[in-house]
């Protein structure tokens, strides 16, 4: 699939304008596909991410035993096979470079009598699995060959899968998820208990299907998860909100190009997910929440966003899971900015797509721009302007990809990519999209 690299480059254009809908969120897709498979009968999911990392989950769920149909444009059907219903299938998984549909489907199998084979690409090779496979364990799946905790691997599920109590090492809502879902085939209760609260799409979309899922906030932002076993999940529609990950780079590209003044339609705001815009806010931005209202249990806006000169913040440690995947195209913004933005705790960053705590730091330098990392800390010099110029690593990363990209559009000197390929995974149809508001991308 990304055989041959595709170097891509950015250049400075005149504002970007008009509207765009960004694809479906990713962590929905994957666990509409999930849980559809997981259900008994239909589950007809509507705006679905056609990225890489979705159609090899669905590619998996296929193997699994579930049917999953393309019924039009972002329109999907699956049928699934019911809680422990997975049939062995016959040939490795590959979830390509995706985390989240690895993570996700190694819970999901750990509760099924099954034995898999999980592979992907060489950056999903070189991410943690021990992490994920200790709470499946103690479940009661076997893993029968892994080098170092890596993949491929191959997971025996459980037999007689036990109910666990598991309080995640990090913060990390594919630990919790998978937890999660390896607990819906064990009798009784299995308990997650967050320090602090990450994306929580997995237990609000096992509620929508029927399941006994019960929500206890802790001192500080913790979270205790209570999910009854073996419930029988019904199917329901989904409607996928865009991407508020994705939506993430044609807003700090509006933010950045002067006179710039774009709409992005229907872009999900679970709170758990908004801290880039709570931080760009604290930084100046102008962003305004148009039409907020509920769709299919998330809160979904359309945001209408100025070009306007940003300030630094320093942004704590305790916000980080709402931004996980959006400090490299924070760290662009902060690189504009006037003064020094200090980003904090962003430990979790080294075990992403690439180690993204280097990359990104390496794609400013690249630029002109100043970034030290401290621990586990980014610290950005904002200059107001940037020279550009940079070849930029994108180290198969989509989101640095399309961070540097950015760059390049509010850079002096044309910012040129390794690989644009790797953005398929996320946001199929970047460029043309980022063409359709003004960008010069070729
Ligand atoms: C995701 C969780 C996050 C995030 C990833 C999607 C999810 O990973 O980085 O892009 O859908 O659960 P971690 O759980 O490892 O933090």
């Amino acid at each position: 699939m990304h055989a041959d690299p595709v170097p891509l480059t950015a250049r400075r254009a005149g504002p970007l304008t008009g509207h765009a809908r960004v694809p479906g969120d990713k962590s929905i897709s994957i666990r509409a596909l999930i849980l559809g498979a997981l259900a008994v009968g239909e589950t007809r999911i509507g705006g679905m991410l056609e990225g890489e990392d979705a159609l090899n989950t669905a590619k998996a769920m296929q193997a699994l035993g579930a049917k999953v149909v393309r019924t039009g444009e972002r329109q999907w059907v699956v049928h699934g096979v019911g809680v422990g219903g997975f049939a062995e299938p016959k040939h490795p998984l590959d979830f390509g470079n995706s985390g989240t549909g690895c993570r996700l489907t190694l819970g999901a199998v750990a509760g099924c009598p099954i034995t898999a084979t999980f592979d992907g690409d060489a950056s999903l090779r070189s991410r943690p699995m021990r992490r994920v496979l200790d709470p499946l364990e103690r479940i009661g799946a076997r893993t029968l060959a892994s080098a170092d905790g890596r993949l491929p691997l191959t997971l025996a599920g459980a037999r007689d899968p036990l109910p666990i109590v598991f309080k995640p090492p990090a913060p990390s809502a594919q630990l919790k998820s998978a937890t999660l879902l390896a607990g819906l085939s064990a009798p009784g209760e299995t308990i997650v208990i967050e320090a602090e609260a990450t994306r929580d799409h997995t237990e609000k979309m096992l509620a929508y299907f029927g399941a006994d899922v019960r929500v206890e906030t802790l001192e500080g932002s913790g979270r205790c998860i209570r999910l009854a076993g073996q419930p029988e999940l019904t199917p329901q529609p989904i409607t996928v909100p865009a991407d508020p990950s994705s939506a993430a780079f044609p807003l700090v590209a509006a933010l950045l190009l002067p006179h710039s003044d774009v709409v992005l339609d229907g872009v999900m705001m679970n709170p758990l997910r908004t801290g880039l815009i709570t931080t760009l806010r604290e930084m100046g931005a102008s962003i305004e929440v148009l039409e907020p209202h509920q769709q299919g249990g998330e809160e979904v806006a359309d945001l209408r966003v100025r070009a306007g000169q940003l300030h630094s913040v320093e942004v704590p440690a305790a916000r980080a899971p709402t931004m996980i995947d959006e400090y490299p195209i924070l760290a662009v913004a902060a690189a504009f900015a006037e003064g020094v933005t200090v980003m904090r705790g962003l430990k979790e960053l080294r075990v992403k797509e690439s180690d993204r705590l280097a990359a990104t730091a390496a794609l400013l330098r690249a630029n002109g721009a100043t970034a030290e990392i401290e621990g586990d800390d980014l610290i950005v010099q904002g200059r107001g302007r940037i020279a550009g110029g940079g070849l930029v690593q994108t180290h198969m990363d989509h989101r640095i990809a399309m961070a540097a990209l950015v760059l390049g559009l509010a850079s002096e000197h044309p910012v040129r990519i390794d690989d644009a390929s790797f953005i398929g995974t996320s946001f199929p149809g970047f460029v043309e999209l980022m063409r359709s508001l003004g960008a010069d991308l070729s």
